[in-house]
């Protein structure tokens, strides 16, 4: 009914539409809807196995639409065989599952093969007919068949074709979208992701990627039983300590918990097949959600945990800050002072800080007469992720509740009060605490008054210094400034950057100096500020021949690293459609990551299809248009560009 580019394995235009409602974009921002409609959606016997029909070494079981693929392979240098899923028409593939990881063929049985059972269970079998794998369930009926789902599922299903066994159900190191990880606390099951050992050695590594039980719950990757990454609580639409994760981004992701069943488990919905990505720990404890570009066919990485020190569980210790735009990383709480001043200036934060003053509530007040002793008082700090170990209190409904309670609870030693979930306080040691440069919570940390009072004298000092340090530093920040300018040559990282983007096919874009920027948004002027987004605020500018731009200063804590940064630019470059808002060009100078798009007053095109006073000014032909101008595009359409700027413009 329409005709789009012979890449393109669309069928339905109709569909389109329903993605663009559906337009919910899963786990990250580079969503993407790749028109791959189900082919032969009748399935013959030659997908299954049965109890007739193994499945031998030489042969694969292929998912109905060609997407995933299962067999027999043997890692690189591996002497060992291994029965797994992978995706059947990507190059390189990916593995996403493995059978028998803990217990593998020798690369060398050429006999061995993957059969039903007497008693209806998968079973692997060598060439001794020993068995090293089963399903291991127990099944009710006397005949039962395995076939791959284009979702990846391996399935295992009796006559009625009620399923009995699933390998979503037993994920290995790799999450795909409607697959679940968490856990039960009352049977004790916990499924989350294991590492492989090494790249090619699928058998159980280190690092185990998984959700709390906690209410609410927390995202978290251990290194064995101790903490290495946090994401921090789930707010009902995002974890809030992973600083970029927005919302709107993310609705794809779900957290259902059931303190009855004492079950809670963390899934990423997908209505079809329509777009490939996976999330999965590696061998080194990296958290990675990769998505499929049908443009450069690759896998593109968006997003990293944990992509700098920072993140790194406890980096600074207890009561100690991260900010990974500061130097050193680390520093106290105000009030707070290092446990170990030696080690602390070596670098060795995780000992973290103490008081500088015991509490005065804490105090044995009996010596002193009341009155004379002062109060304690909270520290007020912005833009934070939440320390660990946070004790939710559900029944709090309000700020200043959650304030007064703390204020006269003195085991109580911080709290917050996060919107979308209420008030957490905290009683032991305050850990993983980072500090974002955008979003984040406000958390109140209660220090003696002693730390926060100080005399006028001491003040007048202080400030003076900070002036004096202030012009100082303003001068050689300047001065640095038009040094590096003047040195700024063909290999400015920008530049180099350009030159990477051409061969990736972006080479339309314009690399922006940030001297152009700064005057074209008068200085990121808070006047021309538009938005706010997860990734950092969107300003309004003016380009010297008067062009309007809308410019995206991405934070440098967004913990969106130069990589990532470059999979936006070239994702988005390749994605972008004349019907949506442009991406003009980028700049990278320092610390600076910028995006510069064009500036639409109309803003964008989902604004117009979901807002019903604007609606009718698209008729269908237009829309009809628009989505054929998607669809012959690339065969990909996007959610980005729509939700970026509808939500940040
Ligand atoms: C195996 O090694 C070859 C050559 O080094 C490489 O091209 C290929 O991608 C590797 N395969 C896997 C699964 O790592
Ligand atoms: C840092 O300090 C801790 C505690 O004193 C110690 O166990 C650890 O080995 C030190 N790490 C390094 C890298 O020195
Ligand atoms: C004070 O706070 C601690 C820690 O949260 C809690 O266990 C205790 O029950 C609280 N005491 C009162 C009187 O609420």
């Amino acid at each position: 009914m329409c005709r789009i580019n012979q890449s393109c394995r669309a069928r339905e235009v109709h569909s389109v539409i329903l993605n663009m409602r559906l337009m919910t974009p899963w786990c990250s921002f580079l969503v993407f809807f790749f028109l791959l409609l189900v082919r032969d959606i009748a399935s013959g016997a030659d997908h299954n196995i049965t109890p007739s029909e193994p499945l031998f070494q030489n042969q694969t079981l292929v998912s109905s639409g060609q997407i995933f693929e299962l067999g027999f392979f043997t890692p690189n240098g591996s002497e060992n065989q291994y029965v797994g899923i992978w995706y059947k028409n990507l190059r390189p593939s990916r593995i996403v599952w493995v059978a028998n990881r803990d217990s593998p063929l020798a690369s060398a049985d050429r006999s061995a093969k993957l059969k039903i059972g007497s008693d209806g269970n998968l079973k692997l079998v060598d060439g001794q007919q020993n068995i090293v794998w089963s399903t291991n369930v127990s099944v009710q009926s006397n005949y039962t068949a395995a076939m791959l789902s284009d979702g990846g599922n391996f399935v295992l299903k009796d006559k009625n074709s009620i399923e009995v066994w699933a390998s979503f159900d037993y994920p290995t190191d790799t999450i795909l979208p409607n697959m679940k990880i968490g856990l039960n606390t009352r049977t004790g099951e916990r499924r989350v992701l294991v590492s492989w050992k090494n790249d090619n050695d699928p058998s159980s590594g280190n690092f185990t990627t998984g959700i709390t039980s906690e209410t609410p719950p927390q995202v978290f990757t251990w290194n064995g039983w101790t903490s290495y990454w946090r994401g921090g609580p789930w707010d009902k639409s995002t974890f809030i300590g992973i600083p970029n994760m927005d919302s709107s981004y993310y609705s794809g992701y779900a957290v259902q918990q059931d303190p009855l069943q004492g079950t809670t488990y963390f899934s990423c919905a997908s209505d079809n097949n329509s777009y490939l990505a996976y999330a999965s720990i590696s061998p080194g404890g990296i958290l990675a959600l990769m998505i499929w570009d049908y443009g450069s066919n690759s896998w593109l990485k968006s997003r990293a945990s944990p992509s700098n020190s920072c993140e790194v569980y406890g980096t600074c210790g207890p009561f100690g800050v991260c900010n990974s735009m500061n130097s050193p990383i680390c520093r106290c709480i105000k009030g707070f002072m290092p446990r170990s001043k030696e080690e602390w200036n070596r670098g060795n934060w995780t000992r973290g800080c103490i008081r500088e003053a015991e509490l005065s509530c804490q105090k044995n007040t009996s010596r002193t007469p009341s009155t004379q002793v002062k109060k304690d008082v909270f520290v007020h700090m912005n833009q934070m992720k939440v320390p660990d170990s946070a004790e939710y209190l559900s029944d709090i409904g309000d700020v200043g509740g959650c304030q007064s309670w703390c204020m006269n609870n003195c085991s109580c030693l911080a709290y917050s009060y996060v919107h979308a979930i209420g008030c957490f306080v905290w009683a032991k040691d305050l850990i993983d605490i980072q500090e974002f440069s955008t979003a984040g919570q406000d958390v109140y940390i209660r220090v003696a008054h002693d730390n926060t009072g100080m005399s006028t004298q001491e003040k007048l000092i202080i400030s003076t210094s900070t002036i004096l340090g202030i012009m100082f530093e303003g001068t050689a920040i300047f001065g640095l400034w038009k040094w590096t300018a003047s040195k700024r040559g063909k290999m400015s990282p920008g530049n180099a950057w350009k030159d990477q983007l051409k061969q990736d096919d972006a080479s339309e874009l314009t690399l922006f100096s940030f001297s152009s920027l700064l005057l074209a948004t008068n200085n990121f002027d808070a006047t021309n500020k538009l938005g706010q987004g997860g990734f950092g605020p969107v300003y309004k500018g003016m380009l010297n021949d008067g062009k309007e731009i809308a410019v995206k200063r991405l934070s440098s804590s967004s913990g969106q690293g130069m990589e990532e940064f470059k999979n936006e630019i070239i994702l988005i470059s390749k994605l972008q459609h004349r019907n949506l808002v442009r991406l003009m060009g980028f700049c990278i100078e320092g610390e600076e990551k910028i995006l510069v798009y064009e500036y639409l007053s109309n803003k964008s095109l989902d604004s117009f299809l979901f807002d019903s006073k604007r609606k009718a000014e698209l008729n269908w032909d237009t829309r009809f248009r628009i989505i054929q101008g998607i669809a012959s595009g690339l065969c990909i359409c996007i959610a980005i560009l729509t939700f970026e700027l509808s939500i940040e413009i």
